[in-house]
């Protein structure tokens, strides 16, 4: 269940900003595990515009890049996953979901520190949203341990939905394999680009066969490249396509799991990303220790 995210824009950002922003509040509730349908407001505004949220309501005269204001009183001891009652308490019939509360970004301030940080301005979108919607659920900095908790909270929602700069190496690397797929029957190329927990890299692509059953996937044949070579420990594996997702068939996912069951998956498609643990794909699966059992 992902959140309905209301987002006036009083300063023009572009719509894939805006994209950022709805995919971020949907990993940061999924992260904490929320299922309830919940809401936010979102304003994106200006420097001035956000100087004057700032001193009515925390009296500082002064932009920032980012406020938030909960509407719920979760807590770093009580998160909004430990406290499901007060979001089933709140639900509003007339909008059908739980308001979590106000965000206010400015536009001017992400693109300054994207430019700082070093990084895109993807990034720095994702941070701010992902920082505020954490602090709609309960979380805080104030003390050492909370905001370790926080950091590592907006770390793995962002990875749910953003590329770390090797990961999206990797994805460059997995369409570029696409090219050489030898697919006369579906004409649905399909590339991989594998990373063994030693940091090798290894593409492949799918090769098909006028007996159809002999088809090899692109992931397959990244995987047997890298096992004949010697690897069997691996850490993640990037898969292209053009029109869909394409997520590993059956096959693929039980050749991945014979290795490494906790391995990442990620997928990217004309216009599209996305990524979840290989446990997330074939939960129960059967691999080696099965047979020992
Ligand atoms: N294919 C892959 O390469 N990987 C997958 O996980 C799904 C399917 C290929 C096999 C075939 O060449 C084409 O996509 C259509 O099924």
């Amino acid at each position: 269940m992902g959140a309905q995210v209301e987002i006036e824009s009083a300063f023009p950002a572009p719509a894939e900003a805006l994209a950022l922003i709805r995919a971020a509040a949907d990993a940061a509730l999924a992260a904490e595990g929320i299922k309830n349908a919940v809401s936010c407001h979102v304003l994106v505004t200006d420097d001035e515009g956000i100087r004057g949220f700032n001193l009515s309501y925390r009296g500082l005269d002064k932009a920032t890049d980012v406020l938030s204001f909960p509407s719920l009183p979760f807590t770093p001891e009580n998160t909004a996953a430990s406290h499901p009652e007060w979001l089933d308490m709140e639900y509003d019939v007339d909008t059908g979901t739980v308001f979590l509360g106000d965000i206010i970004i400015s536009w001017p301030r992400v693109l300054a520190q994207a430019e700082e940080y070093g990084h895109s301005t993807a990034r720095e979108t994702a941070y701010l949203m992902t920082h505020a919607m954490f602090h709609l659920m309960g979380y805080d900095h104030m003390e050492k341990e909370d905001q370790r908790r926080m950091r590592q909270m907006e770390e793995s929602s962002i990875a749910r939905f953003l590329p770390s700069q090797e990961e999206e190496k990797m994805l460059s690397m997995a369409r570029e394999a696409m090219k050489m797929a030898y697919v006369p029957y579906s004409h649905y190329p399909v590339g991989a680009c594998l990373k063994c927990t030693d940091g090798t890299l290894y593409t492949g692509c799918n090769v098909e066969n006028a007996s159809f059953g002999a088809t090899n996937c692109a992931e397959r044949t990244a995987i047997f490249k890298a096992v004949s070579e010697g690897r069997r420990s691996f850490e993640s594996i990037a898969i292209a396509a053009g029109p869909s997702a394409p997520w590993p068939c059956g096959i693929c996912r039980q050749v991945m799991n014979e290795f490494s069951p906790g391995m990442r998956v990620m997928v990217t498609w004309d216009g599209g990303y996305d990524a979840m643990p290989l446990s997330d794909l074939l939960p129960h699966g059967f691999g080696p220790e099965s047979l020992d059992k």
